[in-house]
């Protein structure tokens, strides 16, 4: 759907961080000649990143405007996948499997898989990004693969977890319908490199590719989470378009104008002073797996041990998922009381898709007759602006990004959103944001203790490593 500039305005997802602001929150904020200070570290990173746009591991910035081929090929094959299954699997694992899941809890029916087939309009929907035995048997109940197609999505094309439920089902699939498998499972990896690739060849697979300078987990608005969208019948064009308006404003040179640089900068200033933790709050089941998606983004990008120069540097933030109102009845008594470690982000939703009345029916009991004739949400946004307030006046920082509905558009948006702040802290940091090193041992010593090829040493390493004492296993 285009959209006019009027309603493009309109659905502008805004940053408010009034409370990251000493007039407001107290000692603990910031004043604006103290961000200003920061003007020239905010030049940098801006520099650094604009110069990179589409270079290197920053691929990911030209995809709002680099796909109208391959979004037709998406749309032409979402139709045929939509009319030939009643189930769509996605199987990956972090960055190929967390956008898919946040986009789909964000614009599809919050019980799409239990709609009647009439209502639903599109297949079932599952991730399976586990290799959980457990899971794989209970979809396995609950699925035909015969009814079903699946999407491997593994941009390496080597994650043994992927690798593995591809194995299992390309089995199942084979046995059961012979030649006919290959036309239940689409493949989404790197066109050059990695195992995946070879295999969807030899298998003769519908194939999308993940551009080069795209990482798992700024792969969203690519075929890895465009594909899944696509099927669940969103409006990837309008996504996309969602993500170019974004771009354009976090393209403000002025930190002050520029949402995704006065984040960054503000989450900067606050791991200075010991603000360690990043705690992502929506205020909406929509928004609940868009929260699991920021706490990859965040954390596999900032946590590093050295910086570009090599020194060590231990950098990051941890991010937390919380969700309101939920967890206001689980967490928010730590974040309110407990140390000033965190800086908390909530998700605004202004107009919710649906409106519930509270109905009327204590009249003789007030504690519980006040909130009759008022509407769930009034509710919802007036326990955000509480909690909102109960942190602030304790001194806790926090900032609002708001939503004025969610919806294709406003979700492009906050995806890059996220991501140019991610790009920009990342340059604040001095670190590279694109790498993981950290993942990568993990999967080696996975890969050694499987007994893979080439990891002979590694094993050798994993074998001499002290024993565990039966003593500490009480
Ligand atoms: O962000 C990343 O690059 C990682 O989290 C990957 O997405 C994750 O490890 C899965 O990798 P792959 O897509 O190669 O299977």
């Amino acid at each position: 759907m285009r959209l006019n500039n009027v309603t493009r305005e309109s659905m502008r997802v805004k940053l408010d961080y009034n409370n990251m602001m000493k007039t407001y929150v107290g000692e603990e904020g910031f004043t604006m000649e103290e961000l200003e200070q920061h003007k020239g570290l905010c030049r940098h990173a801006y520099e650094v990143a604009q110069a990179n746009r589409g270079k290197g591991m920053m691929g990911w910035t030209e995809l709002p405007y680099n796909q109208d081929e391959i979004v037709e090929d998406i749309i032409e094959t979402a139709k045929h996948v939509r009319k030939n299954c009643e189930n769509f699997v996605v199987l990956g694992i972090g960055g190929s499997a967390l956008g898919p899941i946040a986009v789909f809890q964000a614009l599809c029916h919050l019980h799409h898989n239990d709609l009647p087939k009439s209502k639903r309009k599109a297949p079932k929907f599952y991730v399976e990004d586990n290799v959980d035995p457990e899971r794989m048997v209970a979809l396995l109940e609950v699925i035909d693969p015969e009814k079903t197609i699946f999407n491997v999505i593994t941009k390496s094309g080597a994650t043994s977890e992927t690798m593995t439920q591809y194995l299992i089902i390309m089995q199942i699939l084979k046995s059961r319908l012979g030649e006919k498998a290959k036309d239940h499972m689409i493949a989404t990896t790197s066109s050059a490199k990695g195992n995946l690739i070879k295999i969807a060849k030899e298998e003769g697979l519908k194939t999308f590719y993940i551009p080069d300078g795209v990482g798992g987990r700024f792969s969203q608005l690519c075929p890895v989470g465009l594909l899944p969208a696509a099927v669940l019948g969103i409006d990837i064009k309008t996504m996309l378009d969602g993500a170019k308006y974004m771009d354009k404003i976090c393209k403000n040179k002025d930190f002050k104008k520029n949402p995704a640089m006065m984040s960054a900068l503000l989450q900067y200033l606050s791991i200075q002073r010991g603000k360690n933790i990043s705690v992502m709050m929506p205020y909406a089941d929509s928004l609940k797996y868009i929260a699991d998606w920021y706490c990859q983004l965040w954390g596999e990008s900032l946590g590093k041990a050295v910086d570009k120069e090599g020194n060590v540097v231990y950098a990051g933030q941890t991010p937390v998922k919380s969700l309101g109102v939920t967890d206001q009845h689980s967490q928010v008594q730590l974040y309110t009381e407990g140390p000033f470690d965190k800086v908390v982000t909530f998700l605004a939703v202004e107009n919710y898709r649906a409106e519930v009345h509270i109905s009327e029916g204590c009249p003789d009991i007030p504690d519980v007759n006040f909130l009759c004739g008022h509407t769930m949400n009034e509710l919802i946004t007036a326990e955000r602006k509480a909690t909102e307030y109960a942190l602030t006046v304790k001194g806790r920082l926090n900032h609002t990004i708001y939503l004025p509905i969610v919806n294709e558009f406003t979700i492009g948006q906050l995806l890059f959103l996220f991501e140019m702040e991610t790009a920009y802290i990342g340059e604040m940091l001095n670190i590279d944001t694109y790498n993981q090193p950290g993942v990568e041992g993990g999967k080696n010593a996975t890969y050694a203790l499987l007994g893979r090829k080439g990891y002979e040493e590694k094993r050798e390493e994993l074998a001499n490593a002290p024993a565990k004492k039966a003593e500490h296993v009480i």
